[in-house]
């Protein structure tokens, strides 16, 4: 079974009870809805904006991204597990959302609106091996001033190994743990917006167990069209 196979099954196991069990992500009391509001406060979007939500999950951050982009706004929510996204389905039906639109896809290889005025990814990314690649991606379909903010867990800098194997274990795979904290994936996250962006910020959250990078694309090809009339 591929890396990529097993992700698919470990989150088709996990999606039934996503929500619930998210909540306790990646510990019991864990700031996770601050966290979710300060991302979404940091893409700043005005109503009628277009804003990708990458590896969105079961939809956990569309209410929050419905509240600033309104009914004239539209989400694009991308993931590449079926049974999430099934979730976020429910989730759309069961609000009501004619703005919001799903696509079953591999980040690494999406095709990203040319002309978006802001990407999210939240919890997912350092997940994503090609995570410097998409965000170059992202970054090129971003219209002149628009935002990209990555919010994700990391291993603080001074922590012990064992403890963090000990923190991580609640919420990855545990065959995956010691691949990622080596990795330290984090890293070429804030590289690659660091290279793509023009203003780019890095700010550790809760002890640096998590980051949210963020930064916008400065004037280019889509130059810096008001928001609500990028690409629909
Ligand atoms: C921990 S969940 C986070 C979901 C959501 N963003 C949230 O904040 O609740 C990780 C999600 O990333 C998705 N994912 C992992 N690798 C991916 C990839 N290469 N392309 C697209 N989605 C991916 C998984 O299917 C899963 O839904």
């Amino acid at each position: 079974m591929s890396t990529q196979e097993r992700l698919i099954e470990t989150y088709r196991k996990k999606a039934k009870y996503y929500d619930v069990t998210s909540r306790l992500y990646p510990a019991p009391g864990y700031p996770q809805r601050t966290q979710r509001l300060q991302a979404v406060r940091a893409l700043r979007l005005r109503p009628g904006a277009t804003v990708v939500d990458m590896a969105c999950g079961t939809g956990l951050n569309f209410r929050l991204l419905q509240k600033v982009v309104g009914p004239g706004g539209r989400i694009i929510g991308v993931d590449l597990t079926d049974a999430m996204l099934a979730r976020a389905q429910d989730r759309i039906k069961t609000n009501g959302w004619s703005n919001v639109s799903l696509v079953q896809a591999d980040a690494a290889g999406f095709d990203f609106p040319a002309g978006i005025n802001a990407i999210l990814s939240t919890y997912a990314m350092t997940q994503v091996p090609e995570c410097a690649e998409v965000i170059a991606h992202g970054a090129k379909a971003l219209c002149g001033g628009g935002r990209w903010v990555v919010l994700d867990l990391k291993v603080p800098g001074s922590t012990p190994r064992w403890l963090a194997q000990l923190g991580t274990a609640t919420v990855r795979p545990f065959a995956a743990i010691d691949q990622w904290m080596m990795r330290r994936p984090w890293e070429a996250i804030r590289a690659a917006m660091e290279e793509e962006l023009a203003d780019p910020s890095w700010t550790e959250l809760f002890g640096g167990t998590a980051f949210l990078a963020a930064g916008s694309r400065g004037p280019g090809a889509f130059g810096a069209p008001p928001q609500g009339s990028a690409h629909q």
